[in-house]
């Protein structure tokens, strides 16, 4: 099938990044980033220890007007050569959410353009398909800040729910352990170059979920054992490849319990797509890879700067919806703080 190519541009201020893209593909993709621009509000956040919600939609609105314009520029677009604007309309903190749905509105009404609401989590998990072109169905493994998940995508609007998790998200779960071995924030990635030159197997700390039949995840008694071990004193390294071990184990646990239920909805099915922000650790990365060579699945991962928020991902989400046809979403929308992905078929 020969369709027309779609250019589309991007806006996702869901967290503390404020980012804008323009990205033109056609589903199932791959797709053509032509720009792809991020400011992340780290350093505003990072003497709190977290993101602070009314810091974050002051600082998207600063700077996401000239965000979009330096998006168009680079991609050498004005907005009259656009397909669509697609922005995250949740979910997330809601004050950013607003700041990015209510420009790309605007943006829409005034150049006459299809408005696009994006679910947030879409965009982490069409990622695959704009980077390497992957073919539904297959399994999603979403780890991020807020979000852990393992979902059956079978088409961009048919998503399984197998499990999540029954506390903390496993982003949360790094960014909390940073704060306890007193690393910086964002923990994910301190906590990934600490272990790097820790000893895995020098504390025993708990495989949450371990064995557990379904596929939901729990981190928060790994984050109490990690905090009691760390009052006595650890050595931060050590301590760091230790958590991250037990994470990757019980991740790994709970991804193949994952596949066993995709593979029941989609016996054929061999996509394993790892997406969000905790993706971009290469040691998950790289467990993963295993088990699914070991169970059959061919794994695909973005790289880390599509992993973590970006606009480029909600533009691309944009893409799949018109290209299944869709003409728009209603001006009227409201921004949504929460809007799950899949809900439980079970
Ligand atoms: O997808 P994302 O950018 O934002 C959300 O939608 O949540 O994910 C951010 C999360 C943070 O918790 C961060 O610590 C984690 O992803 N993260 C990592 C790594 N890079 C980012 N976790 C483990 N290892 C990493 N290298
Ligand atoms: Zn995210």
């Amino acid at each position: 099938m020969t369709g027309k190519v779609w250019t589309v541009l991007g806006i996702e201020t869901s967290c503390d990044e404020t980012a804008a893209a323009v990205v033109r593909g056609l589903a199932p993709g791959p797709g053509e980033i032509l720009s792809n621009i991020v400011f992340s509000q780290t350093d505003a956040h990072a003497p709190y220890g977290g993101v602070v919600p009314e810091i974050a939609s002051r600082a998207h609105l600063e700077i996401l007007d000239a965000m979009i314009e330096r998006a168009l520029a680079e991609a050498r677009m004005s907005l009259a050569e656009v397909d669509g604007i697609a922005a995250t309309a949740g979910p997330g903190l809601i004050g950013g959410v607003m700041v990015g749905l209510t420009t790309a509105k605007a943006l829409a009404l005034a150049a006459g353009k299809p408005l696009i609401a994006v679910n947030h989590l879409m965009g982490h998990a069409m990622t695959a398909r704009m980077t390497h072109g992957v073919a539904f169905p297959f399994l999603l493994l979403l780890v991020s800040g807020g979000h852990c998940q393992l979902v059956g995508v079978g088409g961009a609007e048919d998503f399984r729910l197998y499990g999540s998790t029954i506390d903390d998200a496993v982003g949360e779960a790094f960014d909390k352990a940073a704060k306890i071995l007193g690393l910086p924030y964002p923990g994910g990635p301190a906590v990934e170059e600490a272990a790097k030159t820790g000893n895995p197997r020098a504390y025993a700390l708990p495989r949450p979920m371990k064995g557990r039949s379904g596929a939901d995840f729990s981190f928060s008694g790994l984050k109490t054992a990690l905090r009691l071990l760390a009052q006595d004193g650890v050595r931060v390294e050590d301590a760091a490849a230790s958590f991250q071990a037990a994470v990757i184990e019980s991740l790994v646990d709970r991804t193949r319990a994952g596949m066993a239920l995709f593979r029941q909805d989609f016996p054929k099915g061999d996509g394993l797509v790892v997406a969000g922000g905790v993706a971009a650790n290469q040691a998950i990365g790289t467990a993963l890879d295993r088990l699914a060579r070991e169970e059959g699945f061919v794994t695909r991962i973005p790289p880390p700067r599509l992993c973590t928020d970006n606009a480029a991902m909600i533009a691309w989400a944009g893409v799949e919806r018109l290209s299944a046809g869709h003409k728009g979403d209603a001006l009227g929308l409201s921004p949504k703080a929460r809007w799950p992905l899949a809900t439980s078929l079970v």
